[in-house]
């Protein structure tokens, strides 16, 4: 499995050699693995080490990935982030909360006799049950049909939306890092659960007009949220499917960055359409693991690296603040 590579270090920790990141590796007792003479990646672990002896403190969040719209890559997004950040070293919990499980066969995990989300809920089964280990940063707990009666479930349960998705990950949550959420593109009880329980949610949207729809509506059911059960999260949009040659996709651009209220929570990355990403799904492998470097895999980056703090760490530190 292909992971951050020793270029990629350099550009992060800027001002610094290809044999300055050697020497600080060896400095921590690190070599990076070769997979050819020409391709070499450093160990999650080895890169945890670095980044730690360099001061950056992992992050710890809960992120759901939400929009009502079906389509705008809330599965794909979910899955390249979680792919990414475990690559940096981060303990990632992957959740596919989608009935439909396009998450969960992403990572290639065949999950239809497997427990899921509702037994948690309704049999009280520990998550732990349910957990797959994907990679040694990476655990998954996955998703099957059996969650079409989740909904259900919630509601006859009476259940106490706020707290249900801390209370039921309290036993584990200290084990990672980052918890990535994939959800159905539905408002019901179980996404406002997810919703509750989460510190950031990230609302990927396309360069089209049904898209923005989606996003507001989408916005306004988490303030709405927000109002009712009295809870705090941020929320952060992220254009993807971007293609250059398509010129509307910049006409909706700027429509979507003309109101302020907006623009505030657009990430400063945009993902582009990439052929590799279909390419790498056919494949069961991320787009990281193809043998040729594509743009999509320096955009994937960029968004990890800004949602897990990374880049403002860098230039914190290029300032000399921290
Ligand atoms: N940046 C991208 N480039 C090319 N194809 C993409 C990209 N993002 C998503 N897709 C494709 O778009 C389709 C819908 O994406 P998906 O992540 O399943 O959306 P959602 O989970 O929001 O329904 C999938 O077939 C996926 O492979
Ligand atoms: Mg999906």
């Amino acid at each position: 499995m292909a992971h951050v590579t020793p270029s990629d270090l350099t550009s992060l920790l800027g001002g610094i050699t290809l044999q300055g990141v050697y020497k600080q590796l060896r400095q921590h007792e690190a070599a990076p693995r070769s997979l050819s003479n020409r391709r070499r990646w450093v160990e999650p672990a080895d890169v945890r080490r670095l980044l730690e002896g360099r001061d950056f403190t992992y992050p710890h969040l809960n992120i759901a990935f939400q929009i009502v719209k079906g389509g705008t890559g809330k599965t794909s997004l979910a899955y390249a982030l979680a792919t990414r950040a475990s690559h940096y070293g981060v303990r990632v919990l992957a959740i596919d909360f989608d009935q439909q499980g396009n998450l969960t066969r992403s990572f290639n995990v065949d999950a239809r006799e497997r427990p899921v989300w509702l037994h948690v809920v309704r049999d009280r089964l520990d998550p732990r049950e349910c957990i797959i280990e994907v990679s040694e940063t990476l655990h998954l707990l996955p998703s099957n049909l059996n969650n079409s009666r989740l909904d259900i479930e919630v509601t006859s349960r009476a259940s106490n939306l706020r707290d249900m998705l801390r209370d039921k990950l309290e036993t584990i949550r200290s084990s990672y890092d980052l918890v990535v959420m994939d959800c159905p593109p539905a408002i019901n009880k179980m996404n406002t659960a997810v919703t509750c329980g989460a510190d950031l949610i990230i609302i990927p949207v396309n360069p089209d007009p049904y898209a923005i729809d989606g996003l507001d509506f989408t916005l306004a059911e988490l303030d709405r949220i927000k109002v009712e059960f009295k809870v705090r999260f941020d929320h952060q949009v992220v254009w993807n499917r971007y293609d250059a040659r398509e010129r509307l996709g910049m006409v909706y651009m700027h429509e979507l960055a003309k109101s302020p209220t907006r623009a505030a929570h657009l990430l400063p990355v945009v993902i582009r359409t990439d052929t590799s990403v279909k390419n790498a799904i056919f494949q069961a492998k991320s787009v990281f693991d193809l043998p040729k470097r594509s743009a999509i895999q320096d955009d994937i980056d960029q968004f990890t690296r800004e949602i897990l703090g990374l880049n403002q760490w860098k230039e914190d530190k290029q300032a000399g603040v921290a």
